[in-house]
């Protein structure tokens, strides 16, 4: 069995899109959702699922007898960072090498690092006037955005689009691609 975890901070269309296509895998669970954002929909998302869920703040997560002795208590094998905006903390990072992915709505290395989430990074792509977008599922280390890069995919940036019509389209490469990608570097890790 393979426990997986996910973090996020917003919405959470990604990690519903996750919870549900892991239901369906025999094989692994999705024990908890993470969550820093104590109204974040996403917190909604997982009660539909009865997935459980925990609210945690800054020094929580950074303390290893709380968020990280969690993880560990609860068997975590692998975690998932589906729209997490804070920095993972060296403890964690530490803990699970190669056991953490996240996705980011451009194509890294452009269009990353600090305060590049979200429409930011739309706004950052329309701005220079890029043709093409798209996503990135890399390994997490303790910086933003730098991690080994695992997968990327495109799709055209439209002379009409606004941040909005944008982010929609990247959405949908994201559903395609992230729960079979997660799946294939879950199974990488040793039991
Ligand atoms: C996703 O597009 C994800 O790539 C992005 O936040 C969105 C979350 O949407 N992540 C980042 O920008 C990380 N730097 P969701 O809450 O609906 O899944």
């Amino acid at each position: 069995m393979k426990n997986l975890a996910i973090f996020a901070s917003g919405s959470g269309s990604n990690a519903e899109n996750i919870i549900r296509y892991f239901a369906e895998k025999p094989g692994f669970r999705v024990k908890k959702v993470y969550c820093n954002v104590p109204d974040a929909y996403v917190l909604e998302r997982a009660k539909k699922y009865n997935v459980p869920t925990q609210v945690f703040n800054r020094a929580e997560f950074r303390n290893p007898d709380i968020i990280l002795r969690q993880l560990q208590e609860e068997g975590t094998d692998f975690i998932i960072l589906a729209g997490f905006l804070w920095l993972v903390p060296p403890c964690i990072t530490n803990a699970y090498p190669n056991r953490i992915v996240n996705i980011h709505p451009a194509l890294l290395p452009a269009y990353g690092g600090k305060g590049m989430y979200g429409h930011h990074v739309h706004e950052a792509v329309l701005a220079a006037g890029e043709k093409e977008s798209g996503i990135t599922i890399h390994y997490v280390n303790e910086h933003y955005d730098s991690g080994d890069i695992i997968f990327q995919a495109t799709c055209p940036v439209l002379p009409d689009d606004t941040p909005d019509t944008l982010a929609a389209r990247v959405h949908e490469l994201e559903y395609a691609h992230f729960p079979r990608v997660i799946e294939e570097a879950a199974l990488q890790t040793p039991a």
